[in-house]
Parts: C-alpha cells; structure tokens; sequence
C-alpha cells in the first residue's frame, strides 16, 4: 500500500505521533542555521531584509537566502564570536531535538541523508550521532555554479583610497562556495547487514549508475529545474538529485517510506513518488505544504492530505541575530 501524507506542523511535533520503527529513510533539507529555525524561515522575512537599504545593493545576498549568522555582516568583536558560537551550538542542540525522533521512526539499518552547508555540516553530524545514528559518509553535491560571498580586499582598498590596492587583487575573505554537504548517518544494524536486510529491506546503498559505473560520493552534473510559476520557494533542490538520493537510499517498492522532516515544496516527496516510494513529508508553513500538494497532484493521480498539527514552535525570536 503506498502511503503519501503530508503534515503541516514543527516537525520535532509531529514525528512523536509517527510509528516507531516504521520508516526506511530521511533525506531532508532543513534550513542551514541562516537564523531561520522557526516559523519566519519564509519569503517574508527575505522580503523585509531585501528592502533593507544595506542589502539592495549586497553582494553577499546569495539569490534570495538573506544575511546569515556569520556569513556576513558584524564588527569581529568577542561578543560577535560569542554570539556566532552561542548560535551554532543552539542550532546543533535543534537538530539533536529533531535526529532523536528521526532515529525512534526509523527501522534499524535506515539511513538519514541530510544537506548542510559546508561550514554546518559538522554540527548535523555531531547531532545526529548524539541521537544515536552513526556516521556512513558525507557526500558532496556539487552545485552547477556558486557565488563568492565576502569582502573583496582589492575592491574594499580601492573605495577607502588605500593606494596599495593593486597588490592585493585577488584576495578575499572567502572561497567560492560550489557544493552542498549530504550528512549519511545510520542506525545501528541488528547484528550484521545480511540480518538487517533479510528482517526489514534496508541497510545498504544502490551503487549501479545507468552506464554501469559505481556510485560515487560526490554527485555533479545535475541540470537545474525550472521550477513551476506557483513554486515561490526559495531553496528547491533539483528533482533529479532527489531522485538519485532516493535511488540510493530507499529500496525499490511502496513498502518502503522515505521521510522529509523539512519538506520545503515538497521535492523529496514528488521523487518519491515518480520512483513508486512511499512517503511523509512535514512542513511548518501553511503556503509551502499547498505548494506541495500542488506539485504533487499535478505530477500524479493521488491525494496529498495535509493534516493541521498544532504550531508550537520556539520563533526566531529567541535566537541570536548576526547581521
Ligand atoms: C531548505 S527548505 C527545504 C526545501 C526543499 N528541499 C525543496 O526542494 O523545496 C527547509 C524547509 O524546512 C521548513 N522548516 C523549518 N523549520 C521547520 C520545522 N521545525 N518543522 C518542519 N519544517 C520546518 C522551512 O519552512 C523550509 O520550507
């Protein structure tokens, strides 16, 4: 029986009401501790910094991900590091909150992949391994283009009328960031893989691309989507990445269900379902989960149900700005 369901609500909520032991994978996308933890991780909140006179003109507004902890912004004082290390070791704590409900709904051997950003990615682990998984590996997904974030020195001299500009071309606060960490944790295996896999089909990697080469952990050449007109989303992964992660992942039939604690609109559930997986997905805006259900009811014949979960979220509020 294929499952596809969708929950409005916090996920950390919403995966205590789930099955224990009932779900064969996660791959999800959460927010990257660009501050938006809560319920403002949105287009508003990107709306209301973009009309900021400061980031009109930003170089270090990446598309539209706004300003985040560290990335930019702030007098380097103790207080700012203080603040950016305060901030991590919460968001690390956030992702322990939900990693523990993640591993009590999984099945023994199933595996969690979760994107990060390369500067993150470390904190998702050691969360993650905190809630019990233990790591596998960590892939790179290597975007088609990145953008330099950061101060230009060269450019910074010039327009404070330091003369020695010249000598100083090239040089910059940062690389150019051109690939997404996927975190890929397990939980532990009942006694050995053969065991595992023979009680509940999971466990082990699909590892034979289509010209017979063996999958490798580093994923490029993904084409960019063009995303639907209705699809205002700000961070949609590309369906085909998804897809591949799926195939890995998730064995190959509708018993099987892949959950997205962080469905955004919804791409890993629409993966899913063109592959005949089962899945849940959860997302805390009400206008992202009816982008989901659009996308996937364009893309298919079956209901989305999205079911009203109570909001009881801890805001952004309580968190630390940077910017
Ligand atoms: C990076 S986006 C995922 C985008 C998705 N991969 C896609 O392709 O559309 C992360 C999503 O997590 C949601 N979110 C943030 N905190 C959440 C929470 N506590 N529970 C459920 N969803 C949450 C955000 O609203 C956002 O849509």
């Amino acid at each position: 029986m294929q499952i596809e369901r969708v929950y409005l609500g916090d996920c950390r909520d919403v995966l205590k009401t789930l099955e224990e032991h009932s779900v064969s994978a996660c791959i999800t996308d959460p927010p990257y501790n660009y501050e938006f933890i809560g319920h403002k991780w949105n287009d508003e909140e990107i709306k209301r910094r973009t009309c900021r006179a400061r980031a009109k003109d930003s170089k270090t507004l990446v598309k539209n991900i706004p300003y985040g902890s560290g990335l930019a912004g702030g007098v380097r004082n103790e207080r700012w590091y203080k603040r950016n290390r305060e901030n991590i070791l919460q968001y690390q704590n956030w992702c322990l909150e939900w990693g523990k409900q993640v591993f009590r709904v999984l099945k023994p051997g199933g595996i969690v992949a979760v994107f990060n950003s390369s500067r993150t990615v470390a904190h998702v682990q050691v969360a993650l391994e905190g809630a019990g998984f233990y790591a596998r590996d960590c892939l790179v997904y290597r975007r088609p283009s990145g953008i330099p974030k950061g101060l230009n020195l060269h450019a910074k001299l010039l327009q404070k009328g330091f003369e020695n500009h010249d000598q100083w071309r090239g040089w910059h606060s940062c690389l150019r960031n051109e690939w997404e960490a996927i975190s890929v944790l397990q939980k532990p295996l009942e006694q050995n893989y053969l065991n595992t896999f023979t009680k509940y089909e999971v466990g082990l990697f699909y590892t034979e691309n289509s010209n017979g080469s063996f999958q490798s952990n580093i994923l490029e050449g993904i084409p960019r989507d063009s995303s639907e007109d209705f699809n205002i989303h700000c961070t949609i992964k590309p369906l085909a990445l998804m897809e591949k992660l799926i195939e890995m992942f998730v064995p190959p039939s509708s018993e099987h269900i892949v959950i997205d604690p962080f469905a955004g609109s919804g791409t890993t559930l629409l993966a899913a379902k063109n592959l005949g997986r089962s899945y849940i997905g959860i997302e805390i805006v009400p206008e992202y989960v009816q982008i989901i259900e659009r996308r996937l009811m364009l893309n298919g014949h079956s209901q989305c149900r999205a079911e009203n979960r109570a909001l009881a979220i801890d805001g952004p509020e309580n968190l630390p700005l940077f910017d």
